[in-house]
């Protein structure tokens, strides 16, 4: 069997995937299909963490451009991905992944709350461990939050998982004869202003060198052909 890539992993999920095809919420065959998938990479004896989105339920940022308070509108968005983060947390416990979510805004009565030492423990258990509540601050997106606890538990890398297979020079949806990058380096990111992460979770990962695989997880299989070092999407580094 191919031996993995990486032995720790920050998978970020964007919280659009989850809807499928409907507008709004979690379609629970999707939410199946990607346990299923971190199962199999899990099997291979890769540690996950996973920062989960909250875009599926609610766009913090979209809600302050129609005049909601900013930092409200954030903090709306964080519960969101709590919402996210309990419902991947029960399909992964369905299929007997043992899986614990951690919060970066406290509520104990629903999860752990975020402590990193005890993240790495699960991690070395074998235990799919979920962060949930973004950073916990305002203003900060959720790729900034796959950036920063990346760096926190040492993963190698983040794959970020969305519905598109990769960075485009522009977006494929709109322009057909939209170019896909093989490559890219954090300052091409930055440079080109490619909507791939915004800058502060760019920034975050150059100073760290922690490198950073897009791709589509609308493709059957793709998490598990990244750990396993095949080419799929794009990847930026230095
Ligand atoms: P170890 O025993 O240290 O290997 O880890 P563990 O997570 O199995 O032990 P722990 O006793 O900390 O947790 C048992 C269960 O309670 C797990 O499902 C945790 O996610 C959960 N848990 C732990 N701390 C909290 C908390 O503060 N709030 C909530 N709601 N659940 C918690």
């Amino acid at each position: 069997m191919t031996k993995p890539r990486y032995r720790r992993i920050l998978l970020k999920i964007s919280g659009e995937i989850l809807t499928g095809d409907r507008d709004y919420g979690i379609d629970p065959e999707i939410i199946r299909q990607v346990a299923q998938e971190i199962k199999e990479v899990v099997s291979l004896g890769v540690e996950i963490a996973i920062v989960i989105g909250g875009g599926n339920i609610f766009r913090g940022m979209a809600a302050s451009s129609k005049g909601m308070d900013r930092a409200t509108a954030d903090y709306m968005g964080m519960l969101a991905t709590i919402l996210n983060g309990l419902a991947l947390q029960d399909a992964l416990e369905k299929i007997d992944v043992d899986t614990r979510v951690q919060t970066a805004i406290e509520m104990r009565e629903i999860a752990e709350p975020y402590i990193r030492r005890k993240a790495m423990r699960h991690l070395e258990k074998g235990r799919v461990v979920i962060f949930a509540a973004g950073t916990g601050n305002p203003f900060f997106t959720t790729d900034t939050t796959a950036s920063l606890r990346a760096t926190e538990i040492g993963a190698e890398v983040i794959l970020k998982a969305t519905k598109v297979d990769g960075i485009y020079d522009a977006d494929p949806a709109l322009h057909k004869e939209a170019h896909k990058y093989e490559e890219l380096t954090y300052l091409d990111v930055l440079k080109k202003q490619l909507k791939v992460m915004d800058a502060t979770a760019i920034s975050l990962c150059m100073d760290q060198k922690i490198p950073i695989i897009v791709f589509s997880l609308k493709e059957r299989g793709n998490i598990q052909k990244v750990v396993l070092g095949e080419k799929v999407g794009t990847e930026v580094r230095g």
